[in-house]
């Protein structure tokens, strides 16, 4: 099993972040880091933030850190990050020219034994976590956000949002930036009905995420 080591934190008041030090990219990551704006800091081993070129075009925003992500400290690195890999290179788009992060960047879990269950976000962890996504938004200004799953969107598009809705279709921020909404990878392992259900999930979700092939 991995073993969990949480990296060295500044001391910084619950409820609080430490200011960046300035206007970079690095600098947001580097003060997310000791973030504890919301409980979450304190189970989880580590801030995972977003990753990917500071110019990128496309910004993917998910929902949380999973397990393999908090231990790893990368976002999109576990099952739902290799289904999304695997969808996108159906469609030949690298992920390395993506920026990927989430809406929330503390794993938050309840554990069942040895397991650490993934537990959704609640709208004030949501809303302490905002400024960060903010900031990578302000900071990359990607022509292009995509949401994966419906807590990304709403984060992204507001809370009357619908994913079953309005999946796969374009929207507009008031900045002009485009923005589509499609299911988070981890609905199109979990699909129900069995392998012919998973596979039209999963067919589906690369329909949605084709949309990147109009840029
Ligand atoms: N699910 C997410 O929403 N984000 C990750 O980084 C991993 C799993």
């Amino acid at each position: 099993m991995a073993t969990r080591k949480r990296p060295a934190r500044r001391s910084v008041p619950e409820g609080s972040a430490p200011e960046p030090r300035d206007e970079s990219l690095d600098a947001l990551r580097d003060a997310a880091r000791d973030c504890k704006r919301c409980p979450l800091w304190k189970p989880a081993t580590q801030t995972v933030f977003g990753e990917g070129p500071d110019d990128a075009r496309v910004l993917v925003v998910g929902e949380q850190p999973g397990d393999r992500e908090d231990l790893s400290g990368h976002p999109f690195v576990g099952p739902a990050g290799k289904l999304f890999d695997r969808a996108l290179a159906e469609l030949g788009i690298d992920r390395a020219g993506l920026y990927v992060t989430n809406a929330v960047k503390h794993f938050k879990f309840e554990r069942r034994g040895k397991a650490r269950l993934h537990k959704s976000p609640n709208a004030s962890e949501q809303r302490a976590c905002r400024l960060w996504l903010e900031g990578e938004l302000a900071r990359i200004r990607p022509a292009v956000v995509v949401c994966l799953g419906a807590i990304a969107a709403r984060n992204v598009l507001g809370p009357a949002f619908r994913v079953t809705r309005q999946r796969g279709t374009w929207q507009e921020l008031a900045d002009g930036t485009r923005v589509f909404a499609t299911v988070h990878p981890s609905a199109v392992l979990r699909a129900r009905g069995g392998d012919e259900a998973r596979r039209l999930a999963y067919r589906d979700f690369v329909a949605d995420l084709a949309l990147l092939l109009d840029l």
